[in-house]
């Protein structure tokens, strides 16, 4: 009887779980914060195309994008707790659960261009970075890009004394707190869904985001300067709840995987793209003046930012920025 009933339980366990019934699709939720005409909005649509395609409907992806389901912070305690399977926070977003390192990507100016971040998330670095995810619970499956970000703020941002005083809004990085703090602006973690909000209220004077992020999100009908600094990127690492992955049959995880792989190359082929269509459409608006900075003033925002790579080096940890830096080919600030 006994072992009747633990049968059953096993039966009743295997059809909750269901992850090979015909009828019930195995169901990744993926939960993110931006657009779905952005970088990672567009990266998110084409991974869902292609694993529910590539196992023939066994999968199937819901996306919630634009802070629908859960806000920056919540969105990585729902995935370690298994109420989403997937996301994509950005590099400056995991401090929080206590995996600081991802914040080297934020330090202003260390990476001159894409081919050179690639070279990074590419290589061994890449590699080590996402293996710090697997002790919280999670895995990182690919990097995604967004792009360089630019300065808002409703006062022209042209020297680094243009900045003294104003209320930043930043993501949860140190390495940002520091950055805003060497301008002598006061920085303020906030999550990314009330961004616009905040800054059409008041409650922050200005915001630091990539083109795309900027328009979709309308902050330049609420921000009167932009000034193209590209001091910074925003990249996102897709992670998966390490349990569900795991527990995947192996044939349906291998055409995740591969659907992983292509919406990766897809997403970051058209990421420059998209950023430079969204540039057009806030300089089309013309509500936001654009402002670029010469030779001699990006030299001046890049000697005031110097000193954030001391700020945060116990932080990050020296021989993680030195071994970035090297990855790099040191072309970097
Ligand atoms: C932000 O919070 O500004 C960005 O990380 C949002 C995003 O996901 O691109």
């Amino acid at each position: 009887m006994r072992g009747l009933v633990l049968a059953a339980a096993s039966v009743a366990a295997m059809v909750l779980a269901g992850p090979a019934s015909a009828q019930s699709p195995i169901v990744i939720k993926f939960s993110h914060v931006v657009a779905s005409n952005t970088p990672k909005g567009a990266a998110a649509e084409k991974f869902k195309e292609l694993a529910e395609k590539y196992t023939d409907g066994k999968v199937k992806v819901e996306i919630y994008p634009n802070s629908t389901l859960y806000k920056d912070k919540e969105e990585l305690e729902a995935l370690q707790l298994g109420a989403v399977q997937m996301l994509a926070p950005s590099n400056s977003k995991f401090g929080p659960i206590g995996v600081r390192e991802f914040e080297v990507f934020d330090l202003p100016y260390i990476l001159p261009d894409l081919a050179t971040l690639r070279k990074v998330t590419d290589g061994p670095l890449g590699a080590k970075l996402l293996k710090l995810l697997e002790p919280k619970g999670m895995i990182g499956l690919a990097y995604w890009d967004n792009g360089f970000k630019e300065m808002t703020a409703n006062k022209k941002l042209i020297t680094p004394e243009d900045y003294k005083g104003l209320k930043f809004r930043i993501q949860s990085s140190k390495v940002l707190e520091a950055q805003f703090r060497a301008l002598g602006s006061i920085p303020q973690v906030m999550a990314f869904g009330e961004v616009y909000q905040a800054l059409q209220t008041g409650v922050v004077d200005g915001q630091e985001n990539t083109t795309s992020n900027i328009y979709t999100q309308k902050m330049h009908e609420v921000q009167k300067y932009m000034t193209m600094t590209n001091h910074g990127y925003i990249g996102y690492v897709v992670v998966v709840n390490k349990k569900f992955w795991e527990g995947l049959p192996t044939d349906i995880r291998t055409q995740c995987e591969k659907a992983m792989k292509e919406a990766t190359a897809f997403g970051n082929g058209q990421s420059v793209k998209e950023n430079d269509d969204a540039l057009a459409e806030i300089r089309k608006s013309g509500k936001t003046e654009i402002d670029t900075l010469t030779p001699e003033q990006d030299a001046a925002m890049r000697r005031a930012m110097e000193p954030v790579y001391k700020d945060v080096a116990s932080r990050v940890g020296q021989p993680l920025i030195d071994e970035f830096i090297k990855e790099t080919g040191g072309a970097s600030h």
